[in-house]
């Protein structure tokens, strides 16, 4: 059996920040602070500069991030939101966990990501905000996106968790709504050794909210609550963890996409197979490499075989997902997000991939595609 390539490689990540890492986490031991401290403000500002965002709020998970956020635009029963019908299914099960309706709206076929012409027809006196979700590292289409937001007055809440790093028009990725919502999962590009997430935002009133909605609600007084919230709070391991990983971030998102040009240079001329395509304008931090493929399963078999991993995001487009059948949505209401459930194929991808194990996956797909 050859060696095995994964998906991605935390213990060779780890080689390479080892110092940096124990150090690190040594500091908050010896420091007796262990929840919203000093590493978790630091962090927060360093999130805020990198992400040109006036302010960031860290908060438990991407997930607790989308809700909170979701919280301060004021999403509660009854109203709606769109949202992708492909991404993760955080973006969509938290709405419905404030009792709101997911209203899902079908994706472009070459990013993946929101089709703007298809919103306005979404749009109901009820609708309260959109959720434009970055998939894969790549920006969905911010600016017709906030044109129709604005005309309609709906709140738009970015789902950046998969796109730290990436830009459009020169904007990075999470400052473009009203919240821009970070995902710091183990797996992501910017990584904690657990869980972790962040809010951005530019109105500072919006900030305090989220720090209030974190912490069960209390303003001024630990004790005394306000409104409802809950625990949501990152803590300092986390967040010095998270700093030293923050310090090659650039350098790791630009591995990424050296490694992703290598791969379309190598897959081009493959028959069948479709590579990301960057909408002109945007840059790309390549969390996951998919490409579109027929016959997906064989070619996972054959990877599997050569030792190569492989992974399907996602294999269930969310207005099919079980959880959501009182929508009523049936198959063939949103065909690309469909198909790109039965066609997307995400190949190993991560910054310490050598050129020796691109070329090896790369062989194996065609090898696999072709025959
Ligand atoms: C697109 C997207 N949204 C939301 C999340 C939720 O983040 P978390 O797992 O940190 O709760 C994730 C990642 O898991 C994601 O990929």
């Amino acid at each position: 059996m050859p060696t095995p390539i994964p998906m991605l490689d935390l213990v060779a990540q780890f080689q390479t920040i080892e110092h940096e890492l124990r150090a690190a986490i040594e500091d908050v031991l010896r420091s007796g602070k262990f929840i919203l401290g000093p590493q978790v403000e630091a962090f927060e500002q360093e999130i805020a500069k990198l992400c040109g965002a006036p302010h960031a709020v860290g908060v438990a998970s991407g997930t607790d991030a989308l809700l909170l956020a979701l919280r301060a635009a004021g999403v509660g029963a009854g109203d709606e939101v769109i949202v992708p019908a492909f991404s993760y299914i955080s973006t969509a099960d938290t709405v419905s966990l404030l009792g709101a309706t997911p209203v899902f709206s079908d994706i472009s076929p070459d990013t993946f990501n929101l089709d703007p012409s298809q919103l306005e027809s979404r749009i109901t006196p009820r609708t309260r905000a959109i959720i434009p979700v970055h998939l894969f590292g790549q920006p969905a289409d911010m600016e017709r996106i906030l044109t129709v937001a604005d005309s309609a007055r709906i709140v738009v809440i970015e789902d950046a968790a998969q796109a730290i790093g990436a830009t459009r028009g020169g904007r990075p990725a999470g400052s473009f709504g009203e919240f821009g919502c970070l995902s710091f999962y183990p797996t992501k590009n910017l990584g904690a050794a657990g869980d972790g997430g962040m809010i951005l935002t530019s109105s500072l009133e919006a900030a305090d909210r989220l720090r209030s909605l974190r912490g069960h609600g209390a303003v001024a007084h630990k004790y005394i609550s306000e409104e409802q919230g809950w625990n949501s709070r990152l803590d300092e391991l986390q967040a010095a963890i998270l700093r030293v990983k923050l310090r090659h971030i650039t350098e790791w998102n630009a591995a990424r996409q050296s490694h992703a040009a290598r791969y379309d240079k190598l897959l081009r001329a493959v028959p069948g197979l479709v590579l990301p395509r960057l909408a002109p304008g945007s840059t790309h931090v390549f969390h996951q490499y998919t490409v579109r493929l027929a016959d997906r399963e064989r070619v996972q078999k054959h990877l599997a075989a050569e030792g190569i991993a492989s992974a399907v995001y996602y294999p269930v487009p969310l207005h099919l997902q079980p959880m959501f059948a009182h929508l009523g949505y049936q198959p063939g209401s949103m065909p690309r997000a469909e198909r790109a459930a039965l066609e997307v194929l995400s190949l190993p991808i991560y910054p310490e991939l050598t050129p020796g194990q691109i070329e090896r996956v790369a062989g194996a797909v065609a090898t696999a595609v072709v025959h």
